[in-house]
């Protein structure tokens, strides 16, 4: 009866997976990519920000999430696959078709 239920379960989730299409797969990555959301920093679309604001020596600086709408695929795959710490922006650890899937989602997005 508990492998049925299981089974039964196993299958709904399966169906529900296949409900998904490819554009609400990649927008739910950006959402949450095992991490920080992108658009936390770089925005809804891509289209970057000002993530923070301090004083140094009396004057205003401020630290932004560069536009990512346009770059090239390479650079963005390159950016994603980097683990070099030491910079704002969080280490991702994620497999090829999951940087595709972003790279798909801010052209699509973009696109309207
Ligand atoms: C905590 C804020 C933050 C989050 C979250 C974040 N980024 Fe960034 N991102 C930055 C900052 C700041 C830079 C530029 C400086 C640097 O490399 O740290 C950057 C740089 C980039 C670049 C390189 C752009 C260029 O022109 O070279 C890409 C591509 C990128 N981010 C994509 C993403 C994607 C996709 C995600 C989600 C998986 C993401 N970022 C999450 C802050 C963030």
């Amino acid at each position: 009866m508990r492998f049925l239920l299981l089974s039964i379960l196993f299958l709904l989730l399966k169906a529900d997976d296949s409900f998904i299409t490819k554009y609400e797969y990649a927008k739910m990555l950006y959402k949450n990519p095992r991490g920080i959301g992108c658009y936390k920093c770089h925005g809804k679309y891509g289209e970057g920000k000002i993530i923070a604001k301090y004083k140094e020596k009396n004057k205003i600086k401020y630290i932004k999430a560069p536009d990512i709408r346009n770059i090239s695929f390479k650079k963005f795959y390159k950016k994603l696959n980097s683990q070099k710490i030491k910079t704002v922006m969080p280490s991702y650890f994620l497999t090829r078709d999951e940087i595709e899937a972003l790279y798909y989602y801010l052209k699509k997005v973009n696109k309207k």
